[in-house]
């Protein structure tokens, strides 16, 4: 895969508070092997939860006397989790464990020292040689890492119903415009071009049209600078992001992310951009890949794999620190991995898991993942890219730019 320090972003310069991997817990694992851990994620809905039921009957496995307690709340790309985890680490009252992503994400919480540096763990379980270079470095701030990675996830999809396509003598559109042109002839038909959900959909939607329309280069100069929001090409890209939305039933849509995706299963919405969590999901409605539902790069981004990964913490003070260790050590192996991620619709982090375990899109997935020919970019909205303050600024902004389109606005707030 094409990971190399010039496609991501690593965070440096960070201010670490505390010290690492001397968190004083209470309630340890039994010499009987008892005990108990709380995880804290988002992964409650259809499509999600499977996959963390997978890893914790892993985990059960390989810890039987550890019992789990299942924090997870619910919300797409964890919009309401997050909320929760920040009262509950302000209160001095973390879980054992929770959900963040690798990349610009964690910056908040390690200079706050919310985190343990779990970089022993990496040494224990020899992850360094076992993880994707470009993944490590991504989980890397100032120095030390925070987090273990469960998955890669792919961002920049284009989600469709084939027969939908074929009764209108489509084929996915390789370039926004072609999209537009598409969305024409769809909406003179009585289909909904393009399903939307929530706020972070419309953000992920955002990255795919500046990735298809600005290239990896142009994508990742946005996150390093290299690029200027306010150039020719950025504010077209904006510009073109509206028109697609305008595509969309942003004004109507009501649900989070399956909802969404339900239209262009039942063939009243043509396409919808999502990440690949959305092939867990679709299974979990019986539907089969290629016949029932199919997915192809979004729009200009062939041959780039945007990714985001799915990573567990070790915050300072959690209540159960060995049995989170164990958790992290779960997430981390190849058991864990290869159990969670065919159900979660991600391929494994770990370089070598078993490829056989990964069928239908999965087998084309993690073919791209490891093809060196890849080009590997971060994910805005999930974490890889931004810190916590640009990305909110970026929320704050976009909210406003979908209604008043002003591009020279969004760019401004935008460019960090
Ligand atoms: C992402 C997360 C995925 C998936 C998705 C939708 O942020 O990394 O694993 O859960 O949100 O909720």
């Amino acid at each position: 895969m094409g990971f190399s320090r010039r496609t991501l972003l690593v965070a440096g310069g960070l201010t670490v508070l505390g010290l690492p991997g001397c968190a004083v817990s209470g309630d340890e694992i039994g010499d009987d092997g008892s005990g108990k851990v709380e995880v804290f994620s988002w992964w409650a809905g259809p499509g999600e939860k499977e996959g963390l039921e997978a890893l914790v009957a892993d985990f059960r496995r390989v810890n039987p006397g550890v019992e789990f307690d299942n924090a997870a709340v619910a919300g797409g790309a964890g919009t309401v989790a997050r909320t929760v985890l920040a009262t509950r680490l302000e209160n001095d009252d973390p879980p054992d464990s929770y959900q963040a992503h690798a990349g610009l994400e964690l910056d908040n919480d390690v200079a706050a020292g919310y985190l343990e540096d779990v970089r022993y763990l990496y040494d224990q379980q020899r992850w360094r040689e076992r993880l994707p270079k470009g993944l490590v470095e991504a989980l890397t701030f100032d120095g030390k890492i925070y987090s273990v990675p469960v998955n890669i996830h792919r961002a920049n999809l284009l989600w469709h119903n084939p027969a939908v396509l074929k009764a209108h003598g489509l084929t996915p559109p390789i370039s926004w415009s072609q999209f537009l042109s598409q969305a024409a002839v769809l909406r003179g038909k009585g289909v909904l071009p393009l399903s939307i959900g929530p706020t972070w959909t419309q953000k992920h939607l955002l990255e795919c049209v500046l990735l298809g329309e600005l290239g990896a280069d142009g994508y990742t100069g946005l996150w390093s600078g290299a690029t200027d929001w306010k150039s020719a090409p950025v504010q077209e890209a904006l510009t073109l992001f509206v028109r697609v939305l305008d595509q969309s039933d942003v004004a109507t849509a009501a649900g989070d992310w399956q909802p969404a995706l339900d239209k262009v299963v039942a063939g009243t919405a043509a396409y919808n951009v999502m990440g690949d969590w959305a092939d867990a999901y679709l299974r979990t409605k019986g539907l089969a890949f290629q016949q029932g539902y199919s997915v192809v790069a979004s729009p200009g981004s062939e041959k780039v794999y945007d990714f985001l990964s799915d990573s567990f913490t070790l915050p300072r003070g959690a209540p159960h620190r060995r049995a989170a260790e164990q958790w992290l050590i779960e997430c981390g192996s190849v058991s864990g991995q290869d159990a969670f991620n065919p159900q979660k619709g991600s391929v494994p982090a770990r370089l070598d898991a078993d490829k056989a375990k990964y069928t239908g899109y999965l087998a084309q997935a993690i073919a791209e993942w490891t093809d060196s020919s890849t080009r590997v970019v971060g994910s805005l909205t999930h974490g890889v890219v931004a810190g916590t303050k640009r990305s909110a600024a970026i929320d704050a902004a976009l909210t406003l730019f979908v209604q008043d389109r002003d591009t020279v606005r969004f760019a401004a707030a935008a460019s960090g």
